[in-house]
């Protein structure tokens, strides 16, 4: 393991009825981008959920930097300063752009003593954020109904960055995005892990994880089978650990 922990998790178990989505899942998380990969249905969504305080755990312990966490839902997780992208979970649909960024984080200013939402202030914030992820949105005012797959990822993106997380954890992040948005977004996250932050990825793309992340864990039927760093395996290695052709575990 290069680096710190710092997110570290213990016998993390799920079952949905008789499928076991997690098995005793243990991990430690360090500084820079871990890839997540597995076949369908090996339990990369469950496990990401569980992480954001989505789903809860039937068991499992919790470590950031080292001191025990409850992840209790969404919100307290953001505060522990784990942030999440799904296309569809993080953001309230009837909010607009800025209300979506600050959900649970308002900013407020006093008039005479009496708290007020500092509307204009959250509006500026986030559309200065916006601008750093350079994917177009039409305004702050928008409904994050009416975005696009992409538009909504960078709200959720700029989110993070605005919070400043130390933990990201992302689901398939580009699979809604064309080309563009997609190296867009993985340079961004690309400065991030150079920032120092740990960020988590769930992908399916295997060329490119080999190509960006510092390891790679590799999921199936909902365990973890193996651990690597992308210089020590071929494609060809992570697919036969995938489909269960090899189970040694490195690291
Ligand atoms: N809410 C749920 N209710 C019942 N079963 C579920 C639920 N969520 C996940 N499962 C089951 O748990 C297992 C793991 O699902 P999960 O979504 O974590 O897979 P995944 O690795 O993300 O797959 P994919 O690559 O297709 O996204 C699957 O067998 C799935 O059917
Ligand atoms: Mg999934």
């Amino acid at each position: 393991m290069e680096g710190n922990a710092i997110f570290q998790v213990e016998n993390v178990t799920k079952s949905y009825g008789g499928i076991h989505a997690l098995n005793h899942v243990s991990a430690i998380f360090g500084e820079g981008l871990t890839a997540i990969i597995g076949d369908n249905g090996a339990g990369k969504s469950t496990f990401m959920k569980i992480l954001s305080g989505v789903t809860k755990p039937d068991d499992g312990k919790f470590f950031l930097k080292g001191q025990p966490v409850h992840i209790t839902s969404p919100v307290e997780a953001r505060r522990l300063g784990i942030e999440s992208l799904y296309q569809d979970l993080a953001l309230a649909d009837t909010l607009n752009v800025y209300a979506n960024m600050f959900l649970g984080r308002e900013l407020v200013r006093r008039i005479a003593g009496v708290p007020l939402l500092d509307e204009r202030r959250m509006a500026r914030l986030a559309a200065e954020t916006l601008e750093q992820v350079r994917i177009n949105i039409p305004s702050v005012h928008t409904m994050v109904r009416n975005l696009s797959g992409g538009q909504r990822q960078a709200v959720a993106l700029a989110r993070a960055i605005h919070f400043n997380a130390s933990v990201l954890l992302l689901d398939e992040p580009t699979a809604a995005l064309g080309p563009k948005e997609t190296d867009s977004f993985n340079r961004i996250i690309m400065g991030l892990v150079q920032g120092g932050k740990t960020v988590i990825m769930v992908t399916h793309n295997i060329p490119q994880m080999m190509d960006m992340a510092n390891r790679v864990i590799i999921m199936r039927a909902g365990n973890i089978v193996a651990e690597v760093r992308p210089q020590d395996v071929t494609q060809e290695d992570v697919m036969a650990f995938m489909v269960g052709s090899r189970t040694l575990i490195t690291d």
